[in-house]
């Protein structure tokens, strides 16, 4: 190995420590997760901002939900025609070094506009009535595979939700049904909600 390489592939190994036991004999993606998060920058955002409204952040994301919607892009079991492309060319250690990486960044605040009065108040009964912190915790942060969803994109929460009512989602089926339960002239609203959370508000 040249030396300009074993440097890198150390400063890598760094911030994947913890996949220091499994690395193979030859560096690969230990020594390239910081050039395949250089790829996700281009819509995820380079500073976790992504930069399109449809495009969700991924900064900050629980780890176990990032690394399992990889998965279910790279086999089909979710499909977005950008995404897909992506995480078909990653392997396993590509995905958990990735997941990762950028569940360790700080989530952005996208400081978006609470929608109003009237809206939240409905956001806000739809969400006590099915009891969506009982899986996305107290102040919708997430845990696990349980994504973290205040301050998400206004856009893409909408439309996400969206895809789980018709089945176009179908990474979880018990989303599906919640989702079929709310009107879907609510969404809009519960999406401007969830959106407007800041990090770290206690709802
Ligand atoms: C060409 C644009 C593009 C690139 C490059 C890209 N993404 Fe995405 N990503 C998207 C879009 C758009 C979605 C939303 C898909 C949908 O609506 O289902 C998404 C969704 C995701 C999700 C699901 C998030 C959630 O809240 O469910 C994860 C995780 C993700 N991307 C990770 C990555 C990683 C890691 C990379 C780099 C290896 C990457 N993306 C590169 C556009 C992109
Ligand atoms: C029984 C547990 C449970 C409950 C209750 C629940 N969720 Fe979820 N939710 C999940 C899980 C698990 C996922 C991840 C599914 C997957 O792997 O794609 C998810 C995903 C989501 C996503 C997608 C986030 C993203 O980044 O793509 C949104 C938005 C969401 N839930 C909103 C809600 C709302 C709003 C409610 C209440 C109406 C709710 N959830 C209730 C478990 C739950």
């Amino acid at each position: 190995m040249i030396k300009g390489a074993a440097c890198k592939f150390l400063t890598s190994v760094m911030v994947v420590g913890s996949f220091i036991v499994a690395l193979p004999s030859t560096a690969t993606f230990a020594d390239n997760v910081d050039d395949l998060a250089q790829v996700c920058a281009g819509c995820h955002g380079e500073k976790g901002v992504p930069i399109d409204k449809t495009t969700p952040v991924i900064w900050g994301q629980k780890r176990d939900y990032i690394l399992n919607q990889l998965y279910n892009f790279k086999v089909g079991h979710r499909k977005n025609d950008l995404m897909s492309s992506v995480a078909e060319g990653l392997s396993k250690e590509d995905m958990e070094a990735l997941a990762t990486h950028f569940s360790k960044k700080q989530w952005p605040d996208l400081k978006q506009q609470a929608p109003s009065a009237d809206d939240q108040k409905a956001a806000r009964e739809i969400l006590n009535t099915v009891n969506c912190r009982g899986c996305h915790q107290a102040n919708y942060e997430g845990d696990t595979v349980r994504p973290r969803i205040a301050g998400q994109q206004d856009e893409y929460l909408l439309k996400t939700m969206t895809d789980f009512r018709t089945g176009e989602r179908k990474t979880y089926i018990g989303m599906t049904a919640l989702l079929k339960s709310v009107h879907e002239e609510a969404l809009k609203p519960l999406a401007a909600y969830l959106a407007s959370l800041q990090p770290g508000a206690t709802r």
